[in-house]
């Protein structure tokens, strides 16, 4: 009995690891967690107020999200595609108690237009449609902070240089 428990779940989980594989190779963007300094950094150059509305697009283990409600209380909505990576950003979740809300959705399949604040770190194939997104959904005054990729197309209101001592990289900062 225990023995087939054990087998279901090593089942499950090879499942899940093989979906999040195969969404890694369909949306081209790896799983990497930004450093905590740079989690710092990031929400510092967005100036958070508590009526903020945060997304971060693909959100991988929500630790931008979580981050920006224990310090500045405001509402945070995470997109992740890759099973496997949701489950940890959910387990997160509940470990700190948060109230960010996670999706297991494309973000290209959402809508902008609620967020204030937008955190992402993709890749730059994704960024000139992120680029159009933009221009098409987020209102006036968002702001969008990129870890380490320029979005084409935009203008950054300011560039925090890529810092090696510190292991930060560079982070771009648009106000639409
Ligand atoms: C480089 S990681 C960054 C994770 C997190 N934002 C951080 O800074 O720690 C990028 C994450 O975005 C997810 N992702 C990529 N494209 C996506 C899409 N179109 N919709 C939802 N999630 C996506 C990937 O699965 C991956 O976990």
């Amino acid at each position: 009995m225990l023995s087939n428990l054990i087998l279901i779940g090593m089942l499950v989980f090879l499942i899940l690891f093989a979906v999040t594989m195969i969404m890694h190779i369909i949306c081209m963007v790896p799983y990497v967690p930004t450093n905590m300094r740079t989690v710092d950094a990031m929400i510092k150059a967005a100036k958070l107020r508590k009526r903020d509305v945060v997304f971060d697009l693909g959100c991988g283990d929500a630790r931008l999200l979580i981050e920006s409600e224990r310090r500045h209380g405001t509402q945070a909505r995470g997109f992740e595609i890759a099973p496997l990576i949701y489950f940890l950003a959910i387990g997160r979740k509940f470990l700190f108690r948060s109230k960010v809300q996670i999706h297991f959705k494309n973000f290209f399949n959402d809508n902008l237009s609620e967020a204030n604040v937008i955190f992402c770190y993709l890749i730059p194939k994704v960024m000139p449609n992120l680029a159009e997104k933009i221009k098409k959904e987020c209102k006036k005054g968002t702001k969008i902070i990129s870890n380490t990729f320029h979005i084409p197309g935009l203008k950054p209101h300011k560039v925090i240089k890529k810092n090696p001592l510190k292991r930060t990289p560079s982070i771009y900062i648009y106000h639409v």
